[in-house]
């Protein structure tokens, strides 16, 4: 059986711990390329002969999948160029709450998939079956982190500072508005927004509270079905995932990431949740 050639772009945490795990399981896949904004990082670890240069060349590698887990601005750039010759799962799918990048991904996938991984949303499959019969009516995302967890842009940055000891709601509304402002912390949202087709990220609600007190990422899901406003279907979660202070991913969200990744083939040119 062929091996499937996977591209990684973007070699932090997330990269390093995929780049490792399909060392590891070598029968299956083999490592098409490396890429990475700063070369220095993959020194001594990369082989020089599996390190791309250049993401425009991406397609001389024959990649069947190209990863990208660098940053939401590399999938507005090159998504539409990774489709043109491979799957591509997209690791910073915040990138798709700019209308246009949706659009120019989305027609883009004529010949190939593109893979949104669940990440660490919970039951997102269960909100896109609801989405598919429209049955879903709402759907609200609440994300707790430690405040040095927490790469934020604009208004939300200068919220952050003022973060004392007590939790602080840093941001409630729809979840389009806060992609480009926390676009590494809110992945889980707009890959909620994407599942929830039939809202999208101007009704999906999202809410952005920093916690001095936490230890774990915690994110919560409420979804609203069909039924009356006292007596309507309902699923709440609560996700709680330990995480180092600093880190943008827990643990358990980079073999999340794996999984996605192996289940990320054979679903024809679309969008899909992996
Ligand atoms: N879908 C999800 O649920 C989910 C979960 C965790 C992380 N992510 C996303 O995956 C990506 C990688 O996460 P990570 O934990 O490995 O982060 P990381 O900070 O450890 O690594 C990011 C890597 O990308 C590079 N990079 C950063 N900004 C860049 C830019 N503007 N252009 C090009 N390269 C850039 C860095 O040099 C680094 O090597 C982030 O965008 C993060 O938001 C998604």
């Amino acid at each position: 059986m062929e091996k499937r050639r996977v591209g990684i772009v973007g070699f932090g945490s997330l990269g390093q711990y995929l780049y490792h795990a399909l060392q590891d399981s070598k029968d299956e896949y083999e490592i098409a390329f490396v890429w990475n904004r700063s070369a220095e990082k993959m020194r001594g670890i990369v082989p020089p002969e599996l390190i791309l240069n250049d993401l425009k060349s991406c397609h001389s590698r024959s990649p069947h999948i190209i990863i990208e887990v660098a940053h939401p601005s590399i999938s507005a750039e090159y998504g539409p160029l990774f489709l043109q010759s491979a799957d591509f799962l997209i690791g910073s799918p915040t990138a798709l709450a700019d209308d246009e990048v949706m659009k120019r991904i989305k027609g883009a996938c004529t010949g190939h998939a593109l893979y949104v991984p669940v990440g660490a949303l919970w039951g997102g499959h269960d909100i896109q079956r609801m989405a598919d019969r429209g049955t879903l009516k709402g759907l609200k995302i609440t994300m707790k982190k430690h405040p040095s967890m927490l790469k934020l842009a604009g208004s939300l940055h200068d919220k952050l500072q003022q973060v004392k000891d007590a939790p602080t709601l840093l941001y409630e509304g729809p979840v389009r508005d806060l992609c480009p402002l926390a676009p590494s912390n809110v992945n889980t949202m707009a890959a909620a927004s994407i599942m929830a087709h039939n809202l999208g990220f101007d009704q999906v609600i999202g809410c952005l509270v920093a916690d001095p007190s936490l230890n774990c990422h915690v994110i919560e899901v409420e979804v609203r079905g069909p039924g009356s406003l006292d007596n309507h279907f309902s699923v709440q979660t609560v996700r709680s995932n330990p995480a180092a202070p600093g880190a943008v991913t827990g643990k358990q969200t980079h073999i999340s990431f794996l999984s996605s990744l192996l289940a990320a083939q054979s679903r024809g040119p679309g969008i899909h949740l992996c």
